[in-house]
């Protein structure tokens, strides 16, 4: 395939970076995740904006507009076939001569983006949806999981857990027993009717998805949304579970820890949200 690297397009087997980056060596840098669907970029304004948020939680100058952002994934869209991509953006603070920890004053970023084909947005459909099933852990990560940092080692060590118990993810809870998210997704629950999901703070990354999905929710008011803590309890109770990323748009959860979700089916909520969803995102 062919991928960007610091203003080249080139296929990716020619793409070459410095072992000193520091990207490479502390995982130093603001990474997303942009869905394409037919060519079209989902969300895309929301991504670009949430990464310049996390360039600069960490100082990191970067003088790429918007446009610039746009240009780069229409042209990986383009020149890696079309069709349903999403678009990975990455950028460290750039190689250095040394390794030290302090942010060195005058090296450039390094800018890699690449895409890689994703499966087809689901259909509101209970009979084709992919389920899921998930284990649960105490979320062990840092306290500023807001940040869309590339130093993702706390959540593949939690992606791996459930792996290798079978699962597609792992919801995390935090010491107070309350629901995070998953490894690499939001979490949500439906009960009666309503769905719940833990409010933005610095223990979730603010979803793009999430935020367009309670945004279409609301817009449409057929489906009751709440913001605030979720406990274990009332997970393990729920009526459905959801996880949302922008790979995988409104994913059910039909089992926790072995235990059914609700009546182990797949919701209607669920087929109600991901129809508005399938026609309201942006
Ligand atoms: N993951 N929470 C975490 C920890 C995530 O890694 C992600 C996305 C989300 C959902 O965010 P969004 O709706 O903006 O995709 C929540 C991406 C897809 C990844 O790391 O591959």
């Amino acid at each position: 395939s062919i991928v960007y690297l610091n203003g080249e397009y080139m296929p990716m087997s020619e793409a070459k970076i410095s072992p000193m980056d520091r990207g490479f060596l502390f995982g130093d840098g603001i990474y997303e995740v942009i869905p394409s669907y037919d060519g079209k970029l989902v969300g895309f304004a929301p991504h670009i904006e949430r990464m310049d948020q996390g360039l600069s939680f960490i100082d990191i100058e970067l003088d790429y507009s918007i446009d610039t952002w746009r240009d780069i994934c229409e042209t990986l869209i383009e020149k890696n076939g079309g069709g349903n991509q999403g678009i990975y953006l990455h950028v460290s603070r750039g190689t250095d001569s040394k390794r030290f920890h302090a942010y060195p004053d005058n090296i450039a970023p390094t800018v890699y983006a690449f895409s890689f084909e994703i499966a087809p947005a689901p259909k509101p459909e209970k009979g084709t949806v992919k389920q899921y099933k998930v284990s649960s852990t105490q979320d062990l990560r840092w306290k500023r999981c807001n940040i869309k940092s590339t130093a993702l080692l706390g959540n593949v060590m939690h992606f791996q857990q459930g792996y290798e118990a079978g699962n597609n993810e792992i919801i995390l809870y935090n010491a107070n027993d309350e629901m995070t998210e998953g490894s690499a997704c939001n979490a949500y629950i439906v009960k009666d009717g309503t769905v719940i999901t833990p409010p933005l703070d610095h223990q979730i990354l603010p979803g793009i998805t999430r935020l367009m999905l309670l945004d279409i929710l609301r817009k449409d008011g057929s489906i009751k949304v709440e913001e605030r803590a979720v406990t274990m309890d009332e997970v393990r109770n729920a009526d459905e579970i959801w996880l949302t990323s922008s790979s995988k748009e409104i994913a059910p959860v039909v089992e926790l820890d072995g235990t059914p979700v609700g009546d182990g089916k797949v919701g209607d909520v669920w087929e109600q949200a991901q129809r508005l969803y399938s026609a309201g995102k942006y």
